[in-house]
């Protein structure tokens, strides 16, 4: 009875707010704006007004029409007013006021032009709100004081500033701005120790790839999803392209990330984020802290160490026991996997680890070394700062932590990260050790609500409206709470491993392939089955042979796919380690492989038309470019070619097949494919010289893939005789290709003398151009001759019609 009439008045007040709210373009002088009404952007994209936060308490803000929890910028964060008989008022000499219920001013706009007579505020589409005079002269605009985001268009300079907001929506301690040597970087202020932390401080300024005093100071995002900044700072969104609606967002774990809005269902996805793991932001678990994955990132503390704070844990982890200065009384615990930022004593190299361990001993401010098998690397630590435990045992040391004798640890306490689920998920038991670090889960609506209930604690007499205001709230603030947390997953790129990427046991597998009855194809690496999930998803289960790895290095690599997500790759789903079965689960694409439409014969109705197989470069790029730069390692396909290519419903491409090959290190150099992978014809000579191999070799690979999808004949199939190899015939191809002149592009009939005939000319010209340039120096033999896959993307981005008519 009381749940109805409480949902009835709900509905009144719902119905009540949508008639109530009324949106303007302009707001003119001496007009104000109360929650009752908005502005609106003239396209309808961006939103400004009193946006609530919690039941009684507003913030002047800006946010996305289609999305009112993103807020783009408030002006009083700090300082809510209460909803109900607040206004913000422009006066005629262009300053805005942010006045409380009560008429005290919370807010201004600094505006003093005591010449100007008829301001007017307005929205634009741009998401920026300006204040301008009557002849147009801008005298305030909110894209000069950003919040936690920036919107394209909007700059970054020396004089502003992004600020993460914390859970309780108020500034914490994660900025974005310029540094003294003029670099945009990420800091972490903390109480007693500020840090910077993108870009990798302890890289050179040759790999940050940056450009220090360039006293320029500016920085922007472009329209298409690319960022560049003075200090030569640059990223490009995942989704490249025109006509998305873009934010870069200083989010409350201190990762920066691009976002994508998705129109049609309203959600936003992450298109390029600073760290894609997530423990690399040092300052997340605080001092003595160590940051991990339970697959999710978590928080747990050192052994012998205790939380201050479970629910802020920036504030880290305290010793449970002094430690003493006598080495006599103290002990070292081995931490394997794990390392902590910075903070050396010292440094030694080849030293062994007895003398490390008395170089720490001797040292009362030593609270622990990490020492380096192997290569003998020595750094005995004064603050324990940044700890990660990582589960892949190559690329850290091990820690020694110094405690006291007397403190005993068990096995459970040791830190250690487990990229997959439950099998290998937090033991129940020792759960009292790992704090998952789920921020969003302890923002409970008392906590986070009760300073503004007791800031407005007082004011009670409306008893009607305040219960109505309450469910109200209540119910968005759970709205909001949910969206967090997925965000928190999905930002923090385990949204697939917490959704949908799982391990499935050979029952459950052999179960939804009916007994391994319906092949789709095989391959090198193993033969491909069609299957139905329990949930009805139709999914492609491979079985994969010769995987020689053990069963810990076969789940990293997956560790590595599971993040991979790229409409133009195939999407895997899970994985089965069972005994000696090694299966892949992925998502089964409607039409097959390219290489069954594309050589098909001539009069078959497949027949490919230029513009999808100009599509399919495009995506085939882009999907390789993701593969090569955007993803949390470099990863090299190492065997692109037209079966491993995959058409979807509209034959957009999608490739299959990536990430088994070694997985390689972003430093390039230490590359240790000993086996020839890959497919004759598609093989760039470096396999066959004893060069180190790199992305590169994708980049040649996709080279014949032009070819072929000009030709529409396959590479092997060029060769005129049988004395000819396949060398020979792309050489002579590609001096075909450079011999004619360089037209403007508008002479077509040389041309068409090298597409596919069953074309009847029907191609673009400009665009055949660029895969012909394109496909030459993608075959350059000097591999430091090929372009990226990045600029690949660009170039034939730049001749696309579809972005061509909506950009220009
Ligand atoms: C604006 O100018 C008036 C008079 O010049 C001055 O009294 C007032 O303090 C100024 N306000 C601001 C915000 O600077
Ligand atoms: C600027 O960035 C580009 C692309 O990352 C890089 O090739 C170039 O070397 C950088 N320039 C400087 C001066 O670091
Ligand atoms: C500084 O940055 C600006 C803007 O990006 C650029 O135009 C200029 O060439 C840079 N100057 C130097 C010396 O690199
Ligand atoms: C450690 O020593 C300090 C003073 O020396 C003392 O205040 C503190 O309580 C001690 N802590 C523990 C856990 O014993
Ligand atoms: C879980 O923890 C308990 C108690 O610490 C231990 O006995 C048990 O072996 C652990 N199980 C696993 C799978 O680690
Ligand atoms: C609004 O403020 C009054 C202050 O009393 C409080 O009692 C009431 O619960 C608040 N309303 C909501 C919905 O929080």
């Amino acid at each position: 009875m009381v749940a109805s009439s409480a949902s009835l008045l709900l509905l009144l007040t719902l119905i009540h707010q949508l008639l109530c709210v009324s949106a303007h373009d302009l707001l003119s002088s001496g007009s104000s704006l109360s929650v009752e009404d908005v502005l609106h952007s003239p396209d309808g994209t961006f939103t400004c007004g009193l946006h609530q936060i919690s039941p009684n308490a507003s913030t002047f803000s800006i946010w996305f029409s289609d999305s009112s929890e993103t807020v783009t910028w408030s002006a009083n964060p700090l300082h809510p007013v209460y909803t109900r008989g607040s206004k913000v008022e422009l006066k005629s000499d262009g300053s805005m006021v942010l006045k409380d219920y009560n008429g005290q001013i919370v807010w201004t706009n600094n505006v003093n032009s005591s010449g100007t007579q008829h301001a007017q505020a307005q929205l634009l589409d741009t998401g920026n709100l300006i204040v301008k005079s009557k002849d147009g002269i801008t005298l305030w605009q909110s894209f000069d004081s950003p919040t936690d985001t920036l919107l394209p268009t909007q700059s970054i300079t020396a004089a502003t500033k992004l600020v993460s907001k914390n859970r309780l929506l108020v500034p914490g301690h994660y900025s974005f701005h310029f540094d003294d040597q003029y670099l945009l970087s990420l800091f972490d202020d903390e109480k007693d120790i500020s840090f910077i932390y993108w870009p990798n401080p302890s890289m050179t300024i040759w790999y940050k790839r940056r450009n220090p005093f360039n006293s320029t100071t500016n920085g922007a995002l472009d329209r298409l999803g690319h960022f560049l900044g003075s200090d030569n700072a640059t990223f490009t969104a995942a989704d490249w392209g025109s006509d998305i609606a873009r934010r870069l967002t200083l989010d409350y774990d201190g990762n920066l990330r691009l976002y994508s809005l998705d129109k049609a269902d309203r959600t936003w996805s992450v298109t390029w984020m600073a760290f894609p793991q997530l423990c690399r932001v040092r300052g997340l678990c605080g001092r003595n802290g160590i940051c991990m994955y339970t697959p999710a990132p978590a928080c747990a503390c050192a052994p012998g160490y205790e939380v201050i704070d479970p629910i802020d844990w920036t504030k880290g982890c305290s010793p449970r026991v002094n430690i003493s200065c006598d080495g006599n009384e103290v002990k070292f615990v081995k931490l394997p996997n794990t390392d902590f930022l910075g903070y050396d004593l010292s440094a030694y190299h080849f030293v062994s680890y007895d003398f490390c361990k008395n170089i720490c001993l001797s040292d009362c401010k030593c609270k622990g070394f990490a020492y380096w098998e192997g290569l003998g690397d020595c750094y005995p630590k004064s603050v324990l700062l940044g700890g990660v435990t990582i589960s892949n045992k190559y690329s850290t040391g091990t820690m020694y932590l110094k405690l006291p004798k007397g403190v005993e640890v068990t096995k459970s306490s040791i830190p250690y990260s487990q990229p997959f689920g439950p099998k290998y998920g937090p033991n129940c038991s020792t759960t009292n050790d790992i704090y998952i670090a789920d921020y969003l889960d302890t923002l409970n609506s008392g906590q986070s609500v009760s300073k503004f209930l007791y800031f407005y604690g007082f004011l009670s007499a409306i008893f009607l409206v305040e219960v109505i205001f309450f469910i109200l709230g209540w119910l968005i603030l759970r709205r909001e709470r949910n969206q967090f947390r997925e965000l928190w997953l999905a930002e923090a790129g385990y949204k697939m491993i917490a959704n949908h990427f799982r391990r499935y046991t050979y029952r459950e597998l052999v179960l939804a392939t009916r007994k391994f009855k319906d092949e789709l194809g095989r391959g090198a690496s193993g033969v491909v089955y069609k299957g139905v999930l329990k949930d009805n998803r139709v999914v492609a289960v491979k079985m994969l042979v010769e995987i020689n790895e053990g069963e810990e290095e076969f789940q990293h690599e997956l560790s590595v796919i599971s993040r991979i997500y790229h409409t133009n790759l195939v999407r895997v789903w899970g994985f089965c380690s069972d005994g000696p079965h090694r299966i892949l689960v992925s998502e089964f694409v409607e039409n097959g492989s390219l290489d069954k439409i594309l050589f098909g014969s001539e009069g078959s109705e497949n027949l490919l038309g230029w513009k999808q197989r100009f599509n399919i470069a495009v995506g085939v790029a882009k999907g390789l470019a993701y593969l090569h730069h955007e993803c949390l390692e470099w990863v090299i396909h190492c065997d692109v070619k037209p079966e491993n290519i995959l058409l979807g419903e509209n034959m957009e491409p999608k490739i299959a097949d990536f990430g088994l090959a070694k997985l390689l290190n972003r430093g390039g150099s230490n590359i240790e494919v000993s086996r020839i992978r890959g497919t004759r014809g598609y093989l760039a000579p470096e396999w066959v010289s004893s060069l180190p191999i790199t992305a590169k070799v994708d980049v040649y690979s996709f080279g014949v893939v032009l070819l072929e999808l000009l030709k529409g004949v396959r590479v092997l199939e060029l060769q005129k005789n049988e004395d000819e190899d396949v060398k020979m015939a792309l050489g002579r191809v590609i001096r075909a290709f450079t011999g004619q002149p360089k037209s403007d592009g508008s002479d077509q009939s040389w041309t068409a003398d090298f597409i596919d005939t069953r074309l009847h000319d029907q191609f673009n010209n400009s665009q055949a151009r660029m895969m012909m340039d394109l496909t030459v120096s993608c075959l350059e033999e000097d591999r430091g001759r090929r372009p990226t896959m990045e600029y690949v993307v660009q170039m034939l981005v730049s001749v696309d019609e579809d972005t061509k008519t909506i950009t220009g």
